[in-house]
């Protein structure tokens, strides 16, 4: 018997995993500058944290969680998204004080039922931020700066779409108005897919969703959502635009952009990769009601999650070797006696932080040197029999292909000076 992955859940083998810690990594680094603590969250919930947040009519609620009873019959999901647990996570520990506001990141996987192929999958990761306690469109120019600013330090060609929603007031107005047109128009109601029929009484924003052409052709005669919204609204997305112009943030607006969740209010925006258009490599937006409608104090919070998988890819796109995983020294051993000597010099580099590798078994030189090409190995430290005797080894720069006899305690110096050369 073989076995395989789950479909739609696939491994990081050791050569992509160097690049998803990278990739974490910038993010993590960013989060922090812009003030953002982590928060570490369990993936499995009560189903209802996602079924009443993200929406009912929402795909990811209909078709795509992994929801399954626990041995006393509990209903319990294997989280879609963050934004809901973190939601939970913050009311049911109190983190939500009056009048202040609070930054978490999060990272981790998530789980879809979608259809698998090549950006989508069942089980991906997530790492993501969410900011409670600012009414200001700053905190949305805060969420998106921070986006940005991920991508640059990448040096990832992106651009965003960005749309609002509208306050709940306007967004609610602008059901009725699709509610209202649909409902008028017989023919139209006729051409309608069976989804787009139920989203009507559920939550009418979700035919915005459908992949469907004829629904699509319909819903393209009425008036995007982005036009519908009060002055306010309008105002707030100005100022947004602005300030991506004052940062050069390439985006454009697409005022039918709705995202995929039910929980969003005002300002939303989607991440593209530059010739890559087909799935967004990160989303968000503000989300206002949300805390109050699980049970929460009345906050209003923007955040947005960036899919690493769909980094990866992406960045095999730009530089199909990845980042380069260094090895600052190989140790080359020439029989037993030398082999231990080096495996407690090999330690040593280690303890002090220098990345360092050998071969425990004994294999010739022209292999361990071998390896070390392969390792790109800044340094190969070679001990045989002579420098046994004088209690020294011979320390190879690769770069240059010069060599040293050098005691053992003078290592470290040479490695920490060819690394300030590096720098
Ligand atoms: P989302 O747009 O559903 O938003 O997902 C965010 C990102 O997760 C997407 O842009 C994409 O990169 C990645 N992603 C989603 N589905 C898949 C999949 N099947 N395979 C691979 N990657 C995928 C949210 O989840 C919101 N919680 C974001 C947010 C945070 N809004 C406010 N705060």
């Amino acid at each position: 018997m073989m076995y395989k992955s789950v479909r739609g859940m696939e491994d990081i083998l050791p050569e992509r995993a160097g690049i998803w810690r990278n990739i974490e990594k910038a993010c993590r680094e960013t989060f922090q500058n812009f003030g953002y603590r982590e928060i570490i969250l369990p993936v499995v919930e009560q189903t209802e944290v996602f079924s009443r947040s993200l929406g009912n009519a929402s795909d990811i609620v209909n078709k795509e969680m992994y929801t399954f009873e626990d041995k006393k019959g509990r209903s319990l999901t294997l989280r879609p998204e963050g934004t809901a647990s973190v939601v939970r996570s913050v009311i049911e520990n109190n983190l939500l004080k009056d009048g202040s506001v609070l930054k978490v990141y999060y990272v981790g996987p998530m789980f879809r039922y979608e259809r698998p192929q090549a950006g989508r999958k069942r089980m991906f990761y997530q790492i993501g931020v969410e900011f409670f306690g600012s009414e200001s469109v700053l905190a949305d120019c805060d969420a998106a700066l921070c986006l940005a600013q991920i991508f640059s330090r990448m040096k990832i060609p992106f651009t965003l779409k960005v749309n609002t929603l509208g306050c709940r007031r306007c967004s609610t107005k602008y059901s009725e108005y699709v509610t209202d047109n649909l409902k008028a128009d017989g023919a139209a109601m006729k051409k309608l897919c069976e989804d787009c029929l139920r989203r009507l009484s559920s939550n009418v924003l979700r035919v915005f969703d459908c992949k469907n052409t004829s629904c699509q052709d319909i819903l393209r005669t009425l008036i995007p959502i982005g036009d519908s919204v009060c002055q306010s609204d309008k105002d707030k997305l100005r100022v947004f635009k602005k300030t991506l112009e004052e940062y050069n943030i390439p985006y454009e607006e697409d005022k039918s952009l709705v995202r995929g969740l039910d929980y969003y209010t005002g300002i939303v925006y989607e991440a593209f990769v530059k010739g890559r258009e087909k799935d967004a490599v990160a989303g968000g937006g503000r989300y206002d009601g949300l805390v109050s409608s699980m049970g929460g104090p009345e906050t209003p919070a923007v955040g947005f999650a960036i899919g690493i998988d769909r980094i990866m890819d992406t960045i095999d796109l730009i530089n199909p070797e990845g980042p380069k995983e260094e090895t600052d020294v190989v140790l080359v051993s020439i029989g037993e006696k030398s082999l231990r000597e080096n495996f407690r010099l090999l330690m040593g580099l280690r303890m002090k932080g220098i990345v360092s590798q050998m071969d425990y078994d004994l294999r010739s030189t022209r292999s361990q040197f071998r390896r070390a090409n392969t390792l790109k190995a800044r340094f190969v430290i070679v001990r045989g029999d002579e420098e046994l005797q004088k209690k020294t080894v011979k320390v190879k720069r690769m770069s240059n292909g010069q060599e040293m006899d050098v005691r053992e305690e003078d290592i470290y110096k040479i490695i920490a000076e060819n690394q300030k050369n590096t720098d």
